[in-house]
């Protein structure tokens, strides 16, 4: 069970700081599930230092450049991630593909980079309002998949874990029903087993709060969440994840 915050364009050094203090405090140390942050690039290595006596919580970054180093100015290599002391690394994030215009190429460039590197990708896929009114749903998120994991050895699937995120979904107060995302999650779990993991990760992203925490995890094919707004405060990101917990691992 993975808790994921995406902090996004927010939440500098000295806040991370603060936030951690709290955080740690209000969250004590699970072993049976996992906590990651995703800081922007220039609060990563404070966000490391900060959690460093908690084995349950680890950071990545929002975004890596496929390349292994050279002349990109403004962009970061999965080495450099890893030196500062990032384990994880968001993938082809909706806001990504469609504000900066990352193609499903080089989402699979950035994925297989990753993994080379030896971080975890974490692979968002998900459809628009757009393609889901037409139906597309399923084909969109397959074709996304296809292209973010083709040619990846069995190996290199198990451990990449994929978020699915409705992009009408994201920041705008509206989820997908528990039953929708469950059902988008199976095809997805079901591509990655026929592609070669075992007991692939599949997190659902969009408005995920603490009052809808509880219902979305009462869906067994959701692995955990992947969330933004509600991760910016300590208090909304440790309820959710204490919901989250006593929703799924607390035993009935
Ligand atoms: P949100 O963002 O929780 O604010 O909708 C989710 C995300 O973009 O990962």
């Amino acid at each position: 069970m993975i808790f994921a915050a995406n902090w996004k364009m927010n939440i500098g050094p000295s806040e991370a700081r603060r936030f951690a203090k709290a955080f740690v405090e209000a969250v004590p140390l699970q072993s049976r599930r996992e906590i990651w942050f995703f800081p922007s690039a220039v609060t990563l290595t404070t966000t490391v230092k900060a959690f460093r006596d908690r084995p349950d919580i680890r950071c990545g970054v929002q975004d890596v450049h496929w390349a292994p180093d050279g002349a990109f100015t403004g962009a970061i290599s999965v080495a450099l991630a890893a030196a500062s002391g990032a384990t994880l690394a968001l993938v082809g994030h909706s806001e990504r593909r469609h504000l900066f215009g990352e193609s499903d190429d080089e989402t699979g460039k950035k994925v297989r980079a990753v993994l080379e590197g030896g971080l975890t990708p974490l692979l968002c896929v998900g459809e628009t309002l757009e393609e889901r009114e037409r139906g597309d749903t399923m084909a969109v998120v397959l074709r996304q998949l296809e292209m973010a994991l083709a040619g990846l050895e069995p190996e290199q699937i198990r451990r990449t874990v994929v978020a699915y995120e409705p992009v009408w979904a994201i920041g705008t107060g509206r989820t997908a029903t528990p039953e929708d995302a469950a059902r988008v999650h199976a095809l997805i779990r079901a591509s990655l087993v026929d592609w070669g993991a075992t007991t692939p990760k599949v997190l659902y992203g969009g408005s995920v709060k603490p009052d809808n925490i509880v219902s979305l995890l009462a869906q067994h094919e959701l692995d955990g969440v992947l969330v933004g707004g509600a991760s910016l405060t300590t208090a909304t990101w440790s309820s959710l994840v204490a919901k989250g917990v006593e929703a799924r691992l607390t035993p009935q």
